[in-house]
């Protein structure tokens, strides 16, 4: 593969948008969010976490570019003096949660649904 660059193409002080390039074509995407921007005085603090969401294009996956864009996530976080990272995604997206555990994530908690239009 080209040389692949990572791109900041938006950043405040909770949010950075991150992009990747191979020979001038967006081959990938990301972002990451601060959930709780780390503050100074609290007494019981909560765990400084960050969310993030990746995608890569159909066509350029299985190259590392996933788990590259992560791995800026994760660093951005980091100098935020953030300390866990947090995603959702479908128990369905085998091939993701495969790389999310190769990466370190573990399963964390359930999220439960019903519907009430009885679809
Ligand atoms: C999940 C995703 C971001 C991974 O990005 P990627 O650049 O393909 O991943 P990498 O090349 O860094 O890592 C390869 C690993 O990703 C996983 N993977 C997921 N989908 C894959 C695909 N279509 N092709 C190859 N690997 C894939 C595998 O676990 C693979 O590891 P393996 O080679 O040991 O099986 C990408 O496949 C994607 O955009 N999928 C569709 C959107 C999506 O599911 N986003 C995440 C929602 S939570």
């Amino acid at each position: 593969m080209a040389t692949m660059l990572i791109d900041a193409i938006g950043e405040d002080n909770a949010r950075r948008a991150l992009e990747a390039v191979v020979s001038d074509v967006m081959v990938g995407s990301a972002s990451v969010d601060l959930e709780n921007p780390p503050s100074t005085g609290n007494m019981a603090r909560a765990v400084p976490t960050a969310e993030f969401g990746v995608s890569v294009v159909e066509g350029w996956r299985g190259h590392g570019i996933g788990r590259a864009l992560i791995e800026h996530c994760e660093g951005w976080a980091r100098e935020h003096g953030i300390e866990r990272m947090i995603l959702t995604v479908s128990t369905e997206n085998e091939g993701a949660i495969r790389l999310y555990h190769a990466m370190g994530y573990r399963d964390f908690d359930l999220v439960m649904l019903k519907r009430l239009d009885g679809a």
